[in-house]
């Protein structure tokens, strides 16, 4: 699965995922989720999660944030609303299929948006920056975890080693973070520092702020 994949096959594709999801990546995702979770939370309580998948990272949240999630697939959003009703997390209010591409919710209605592993799986990536931009306060921020290629130079033993994990889930090495530095600078969003997290730097998280004044995005 990649990014040449049609909306369509990548609802089915995490359909078949769903199951085992967990067991594969719950630990090697975690401390990138739990740091994007930290950044988010800096911005407000009202967050948004796009693709918020089985909700590995609904965990991390404070019970003080006010958390909703949305997702193409409804059986990954099965398994999020499982742990919500067994782990009692009432931080979270919503879980809802949507499209990262067409997000219901009004403008400027969150303190921050977070998309976890998402955004080099959607076809269009620029439209769900966008929607994610449009319902962001203004001087809010989107904070992406992703693996993001390298721009050049060989390739890190650590992501030789984890490559084929990715591969299977639709995470390639083409997607460059740059790609997305210069949607933020031609929306007038900031970006701020690409943050390298475990494992050895292979995932980073990239944020992006939108300017305090409503104008320029
Ligand atoms: C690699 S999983 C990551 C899930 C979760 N964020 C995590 O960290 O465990 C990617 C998720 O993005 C969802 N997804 C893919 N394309 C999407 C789109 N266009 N809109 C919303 N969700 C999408 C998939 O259904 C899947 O649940």
């Amino acid at each position: 699965m990649s990014s040449h994949h049609t909306t369509a096959q990548m609802e089915k594709a995490y359909g078949r995922w769903a199951p085992v999801y967990d067991l594969v990546y719950d630990k090697l995702t975690e401390p990138a989720g739990r740091a994007a979770v930290r950044a988010a939370e800096a911005c407000g309580p009202r967050i948004l999660e796009v693709g918020v998948g089985t909700g590995l990272s609904l965990g991390y949240y404070a019970s003080r944030s006010e958390v909703h999630g949305i997702d193409l697939s409804d059986d990954m959003l099965a398994r999020a609303r499982q742990k919500v009703a067994t782990r009692r997390l009432a931080h979270v209010k919503s879980l809802e299929v949507m499209d990262a591409t067409r997000l219901a919710f009004p403008s400027e209605s969150f303190d921050a948006v977070t998309a976890q592993f998402l955004i080099t799986l959607v076809p269009e990536p620029e439209r769900a920056l966008d929607e994610m931009a449009r319902v962001l306060r203004p001087g809010g921020e989107i904070v992406l975890v992703n693996h993001f290629g390298q721009e050049s130079g060989p390739l890190a033993g650590v992501e030789r080693a984890v490559a084929p994990l990715c591969a299977q889930i639709g995470w390639s090495s083409d997607f460059k973070a740059s790609r997305i530095e210069a949607w933020a600078r031609g929306r007038g969003l900031e970006p701020l520092a690409l943050e390298p997290v475990f494992p050895g730097g292979f995932f980073k998280i990239l944020r992006l702020r939108k300017p305090a004044q409503a104008a320029a995005a």
